[in-house]
């Protein structure tokens, strides 16, 4: 099947007189017969729900549109973006470990890895991914990761994923690469030597804002025995001594994440979002080619607005993304634009004065809303950090919904005037 099918067809089958559409499964626990029905499900013999902790048929169909879409051989979801981001890392590291970051990355992702997991014991390195060779250099014998965004939110910097996933299996580190912007209707990471493709679903795959989830998506073919990670090879004592790489084949990351995290920490996502999600991803294929195409005439406009001081968009003429962004996002540039005014005073002028376009702190919605980084989601970095991720304190994100692009242009247009006027 190809994307658009696979995002309505994958992931439930109802069979003879079974409802067409996915039911929502509200219930924590499932009955059993005997024991031993039960007992073979612990030692996952045998497939089956228990408790939707470890999961549920609704997140199950979800989980399974999007490992289809993905082309992975299994994903979990998790209650959002921030779980799959911390349970995928912590899935390979220990304390005194450490993972290889970009710092072109989302500001909670940023903060979760730069004070939360170095809290734990869990160090991270952060590195222009652009500079290949200090991402090699940064690599020793306790990274257990590289980690970076298919297309950075907010910089809009497209990874070049194919030489970051050389450089990563050259030394033996597998990579995960959120791919929320993209999406799998413009990037399948795995095709490009990705590991370990996450989400956070609450973005474009739910795209109605609707509901906060995430996804860990394993692409299966990392080798977990390669030396370099005991989590895999010596035998889990908290699950009656599972060798994880030994027992659980190309399935043995998300495995791991599945019953040894989601287990532990919990995280999971409840199945009502599971299967507003599941509905979101039906028509993931129509809306991302509107998004994209609405984003293209917005960020033309901006260009050629004198208030503008700069703009990002992949796929405007002269970007300096737009070349890996026709390898990476198929020609497709996504529904975010991020541009400069000339202050930050203007910014909030600018934002105070949108009327169609909400102010969220938001992004991939149905509706155009936009966000001043500085002030919001990035008001913890410092100017220092804020720089090296590429944001200034004159940034606007602007998130194109799938409203007509001409409106969408006329409050845009309407706001500027009120900036120039001030
Ligand atoms: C690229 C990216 N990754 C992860 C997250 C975190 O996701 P969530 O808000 O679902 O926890 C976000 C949120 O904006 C994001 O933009």
């Amino acid at each position: 099947m190809r994307k658009e099918t696979q995002c309505i067809h994958e992931g439930y089958h109802p069979k003879n007189g079974e409802p067409r559409v996915a039911p929502i499964t509200m219930s924590t626990a499932f009955r059993y017969d005997t024991t031993e029905q039960v007992g073979d499900l612990f030692d996952l013999k045998d497939d089956g729900y228990f408790y939707t902790r470890l999961g549920n048929p609704t997140i199950g169909f979800a989980e399974a549109k999007l490992a289809a879409l993905e082309g992975g051989v299994g994903a979990m979801m998790t209650s959002s973006g921030q779980a799959a981001s911390m349970l995928s890392v912590l899935n390979l590291c220990s304390s005194g470990d450490n993972i290889v970051s970009s710092t072109a990355i989302y500001g909670g992702t940023f903060n979760l890895f730069d004070v939360t997991l170095r809290r734990l014991g869990v160090d991270t390195k952060f590195v222009d991914f652009r500079d290949l060779n200090a991402v090699e250099k940064a690599i020793d014998d306790n990274t257990k990761a590289l980690f970076c965004e298919t297309l950075a939110n907010p910089a809009l910097i497209v990874t070049d994923i194919e030489k970051i996933a050389a450089i990563a299996h050259k030394k033996g580190v597998p990579l995960i690469i959120d791919s929320t912007f993209a999406t799998p209707y413009l990037c399948r990471p795995f095709e490009f030597g990705a590991d370990i493709v996450i989400h956070s679903s609450t973005k474009y795959l739910d795209g109605h804002d609707t509901s906060v989830g995430g996804f860990i998506v394993d692409g299966g073919k990392f080798d977990y025995s390669n030396g370099r990670f005991k989590g895999f090879t010596e035998p889990d004592a908290s699950y009656h001594g599972l060798v994880y790489s030994r027992d659980c084949g190309s399935s043995a990351f998300i495995t791991k994440a599945r019953v040894q995290l989601m287990r532990d920490m919990g995280s999971q996502a409840s199945p009502f979002n599971a299967w507003l999600t599941n509905l979101g991803m039906e028509t993931l294929c129509v809306r991302m080619d509107r998004h994209c195409e609405n984003a293209l005439k917005v960020a033309e406009y901006l260009k050629s607005r004198k208030e503008v001081k700069s703009i990002s968009y992949p796929m405007l003429k002269g970007d300096p993304e737009r070349e890996l962004a026709v390898k990476y996002l198929g020609g497709k540039g996504s529904g975010v634009i991020s541009f400069e005014l000339d202050s930050r005073e203007n910014c909030i002028k600018f934002m105070n004065s949108l009327k169609l376009v909400s102010l969220l702190v938001h992004v991939a919605d149905l509706r155009s809303c936009a966000l001043h980084p500085a002030s919001s989601t990035h008001r913890q970095l410092s100017d220092e950090a804020l720089t090296a991720a590429g944001i200034s304190p004159s940034l606007i994100r602007l998130s194109v919904g799938l409203e007509n692009a001409d409106d969408i242009i006329e409050d845009v247009e309407n706001a500027l005037r009120a900036v120039k006027k001030a």
